[in-house]
This record gives structure tokens, sequence and C-alpha cells, in this order.
């Protein structure tokens, strides 16, 4: 680490290689804070923000040991002025086995029970154990921001990825639970959007129906969560909040 990175406020962002967390490391690192993120597959995004100054670090967070590597790779840093929990796998629940079938009934469970287990490792394990790890590198910063990225189906549940949104409602729990815990000394809170981006494989039909959800019917982007992570990053008031990013989705009502 140079000298020069060790004067700057350092953000953490779990699952940088990609969209929302890429373009957010981009963007902070403009902004003049040292940017660390965490990647699994190294992509042509992990290799620029290398290029520009980011420090990267590859973890899987269904691993305890890489969620232990990845915390003595930040013990260089003594203070941290944030952490912002963005990694994500959008699993869908495995279809229900027809009644007809003779299934193997422990086969059904173990291929739920991965599912279901994967999205709380990764949505709510690792950043519970993050949290907890890192807790006295926040504390030493001047002003520290737990930022979790939840979703709208945190609070209205969804039919096909049950267990991925239960697991970001946890995340939402525990949002509330660490404000209380950690204030004053740092402001916790979550970030629920609706669609953001869609992704390469959405058809016409699936685009048309995604964007009708919402009253305000478009796809944002990524920066809708960057404007909304400095929001919180600026505000010296607003702790154990869900920051409801969906364009009015919630009133989109029959
Ligand atoms: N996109 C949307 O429309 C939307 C809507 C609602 C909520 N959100 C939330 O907003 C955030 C950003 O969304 P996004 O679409 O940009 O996310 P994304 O592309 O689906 O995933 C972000 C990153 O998570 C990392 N990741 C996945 N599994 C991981 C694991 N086991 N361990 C460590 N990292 C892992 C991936 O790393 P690798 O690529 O290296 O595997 C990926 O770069 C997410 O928290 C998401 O739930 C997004």
């Amino acid at each position: 680490m140079t000298s020069k990175q060790q004067q700057k406020e350092v953000i953490v962002i779990t699952g940088g290689g990609q969209r929302v967390g890429l373009y957010c490391a981009n963007q902070l690192l403009q902004q003049g804070y040292q940017v660390v993120v965490s990647y699994r597959k190294h992509s042509p995004g992990i290799a620029a923000l290398y290029e520009t100054g980011a420090h990267c670090i590859k973890a899987d967070f269904t691993s305890l040991a890489d969620i232990a590597g990845f915390v003595e790779a930040l013990a260089v840093y003594p203070a941290l002025r944030a952490i912002i929990h963005n990694a994500s796998s959008w699993q869908a629940d495995l279809p229900l086995a027809p009644v007809a079938t003779t299934v193997n009934l422990l086969t059904q469970l173990e291929q739920d029970a991965a599912v279901f287990d994967a999205m709380q490792h990764i949505h709510a394990r690792a950043p519970y154990l993050l949290n907890r790890a890192l807790l006295p590198q926040l504390t030493a910063s001047n002003t520290a921001d737990i930022i979790h990225l939840t979703d709208f189906v945190a609070s209205v549940g969804s039919s096909k990825h049950q267990a991925y949104a239960a697991s970001k409602a946890a995340l939402e729990n525990l949002t509330l639970s660490l404000s209380r815990k950690l204030a004053p000394t740092i402001k916790v809170n979550a970030i629920a959007p609706a669609l953001l981006m869609f992704n390469e494989s959405d058809d016409a039909a699936y685009r048309e129906k995604a964007l009708a959800k919402s009253l305000m019917a478009i796809e944002p982007g990524p920066d809708e969560v960057l404007q909304s992570i400095l929001y919180l990053l600026n505000s010296r008031y607003i702790t154990g909040r869900i920051l409801a990013l969906d364009g009015g989705r919630h009133l989109n009502l029959p």
C-alpha cells in the first residue's frame, strides 16, 4: 500500500466485479476514497479497478475460510469509513417435485436446503460476520457507515425467490439490531431496491412485465444506488432505516 493510499478514507464494497458494485466502486474511487472490493471471478471489471488503484480481494462469502482471509487482508487498514454489503446471488427456488414421482425425499430436502443455506450465507451470515469482525476498524473511524443492499421483496415476499427474499429480510432485521447496538459511533442502514438493472438474458416480454411493476416504469441503473450511498454517507442523523429505491412500486395497486 502506498502512503497516498494510506491517507485516504477507506470504503469496502463486497461483490465489486460487475454491475452495481463495479459502478459504485469506480465512482467512489473517482471521489477520492480508497476502495476495497471483494470478488469471486476475476473479471475485466476487477482488472480495471485494480489498474485504477482499488484493492481487490478474492473471497467467496459462503466459505468461512474466505471470510477470514478477507478480514485478514483488510487488517492493513487501521480505520474503515464504510462497508457496503452488495454481494448477492439471485437464486430461484427449485421447482417443486410433482406428487406422482417417486422422488427421493432426502435428495429434495438437500437440494432445497442448499439453496436456502446459500442465500442465508451470502446475504445474512456474511454481513453479520464481517460487521462483527471489522468493528474495531469501523469504530476507529471518525464517522463510519454500514450499508446493506437488500431488496424490495424483503418486505413483500416473492413467489419464485422465497429463500432469496427471506435472506434479504434477515439482512434488514440485522440493520435494525446493529443500528441500535452501534449508535452513535456507527450508522447502519439498508438500501432496498426494486428493479435496478436487467440481466443480459432478460427477453423483451420479461422486461416489459418488470417495468410495468413500478409507478416510474424505468430501469434506473446503478447510479440510483450510488446516490443513495452518498446520501447515507453524508448524513449525520439517519440510522436504522431501510431506504426504499423502488420507483413507487409499493403503490402500483390495481
Ligand atoms: N440488479 C437489480 O435489479 C437489483 C434489484 C434489487 C436488489 N438488488 C440488489 O442490489 C445489489 C447489487 O445488484 P447486482 O445486480 O449488481 O448484483 P449481482 O450482479 O447479481 O452480484 C453482485 C456480486 O455479488 C458477488 N457474489 C455472488 N455470490 C457471491 C458469493 N458467494 N461470495 C462473494 N461474492 C458473491 C458476485 O461476484 P462474482 O461476479 O465475482 O461472482 C457479483 O459480482 C445486490 O445486493 C442485489 O441483491 C439488485
